[in-house]
């Protein structure tokens, strides 16, 4: 018997993160060992050549996952079959750049991708916006996507500050980094996000049983936060080049949540429905449940104190913002 296989389109694929990436695609992880894995890799025509260079290195993996390696510079050939699409092209943020400065060189490759997947992709493709202002972007993509691909099969990562906001608490409680439950990212993949460790337990104890002290309490309301929004910030600036080994990871661990479930609480970016508030059409991060197969829900009843409130709008008006900015630019 011939063994099941999945298609994984990846744009930016000569990127740094994909680097990073492809790997972990087949290692077994997100789709099962005994699954090939067949990939779209996309970029822009002068990077093909590179491109062409990390094909043989997929298959100087030597890896039994590898199914059919695709490379080229055509949208519609890409996404065409896929089903799963990981969206890293795009222009990255430099040191001093401001996101606002990418809304307007990233919203049209978006756009495009967008109306490429209504054309040519399935309906059932879940598709994993990565690409920054990555919240916008899911946001414009899916308008132009709808309504071959449903509002819902669009995600954006903001894993990478949930795991972020993870491993600072387990660190300052020497916690093991799986007995953090209940720590989540609300808003955008920005310093305005709200890292919000108000419900979360360490080994089963309230966050602030685990870390009693009034330095701990002032920690979880200023140091934590401000560290965890602004990472991506000081990473650009000590490396020169944004994240891509812990981006890879996350992207990964969103894959593999969506698709197969999870026992906690993921943070994720998704389509607004309404819940606590948020205005319907914006990308915004909520803790979510994810139950396996590309299901999720939003998770409802959450108490929300004033506090939480006012941050979880002021990342929501920075939404708002740059989705008007990015339909103005789109427009052009
Ligand atoms: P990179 O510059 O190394 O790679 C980007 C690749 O995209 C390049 O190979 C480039 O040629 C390609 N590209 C540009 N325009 C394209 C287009 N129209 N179609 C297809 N490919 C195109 O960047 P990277 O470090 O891999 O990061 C990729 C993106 O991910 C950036 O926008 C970065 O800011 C973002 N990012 C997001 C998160 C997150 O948590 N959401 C984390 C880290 C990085
Ligand atoms: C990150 O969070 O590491 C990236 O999104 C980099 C950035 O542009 O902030």
């Amino acid at each position: 018997m011939s063994a099941p296989d999945v298609t994984v389109a990846v744009t930016g694929a000569a990127g740094q993160i994909a680097y990073s990436l492809l790997p972990r695609l087949l290692d077994g992880t997100i789709f099962g060992a005994r699954v090939k894995v067949n990939l779209h890799l996309l970029d822009v025509t002068p990077a093909l050549e590179a491109l062409g260079g990390v094909k043989l290195e997929l298959e100087d993996l030597r890896l039994p996952t590898l199914g059919r390696v695709l490379t080229t510079d055509d949208q519609e050939t890409a996404f065409t079959g896929a089903d799963v699409a990981v969206m890293l092209g795009a222009f990255p943020r430099k040191d001093g750049m401001e996101r606002a400065d990418l809304l307007k060189k990233n919203c049209h490759i978006f756009a495009e991708a967008g109306k490429s997947l209504a054309r040519v992709g399935k309906p059932t493709c879940k598709v994993l916006v990565v690409g920054n202002p990555a919240n916008t972007n899911a946001a414009i993509l899916a308008r132009n996507a709808a309504p071959t691909i449903p509002a819902q099969n669009v995600t954006a990562l903001t894993r990478l500050d949930h795991n972020r906001l993870n491993s600072q608490l387990a660190l300052r409680a020497g916690a093991r980094l799986d007995d953090v439950r209940h720590a989540v990212i609300w808003g955008n993949h920005s310093s305005t996000q709200f890292p919000d460790a108000s419900r979360a337990t360490i080994a089963g104890t309230p966050v602030g049983e685990a870390l009693p002290s009034a330095d701990d309490t002032a920690w979880l309301r200023g140091d934590l936060i401000a560290c965890v929004q602004k990472r991506g910030a000081a990473i650009i600036k000590a490396r020169k080049l944004s994240s891509a080994m812990s981006a890879a990871k996350a992207i990964s661990d969103h894959l593999h949540d969506l698709l197969n479930g999870a026992d906690d609480w993921v943070s994720m970016g998704v389509a607004s429905d309404g819940s606590y508030g948020v205005q319907p059409g914006l990308v915004y991060s909520f803790p979510c449940a994810c139950t396996g197969g590309g299901a999720f829900q939003i998770v409802q009843g959450l108490e929300i104190d004033d506090y939480s409130r006012g941050m979880m709008k002021a990342t929501e008006d920075e939404l708002a913002a740059e989705l008007q900015d990015a339909l103005a630019a789109a427009a052009e």
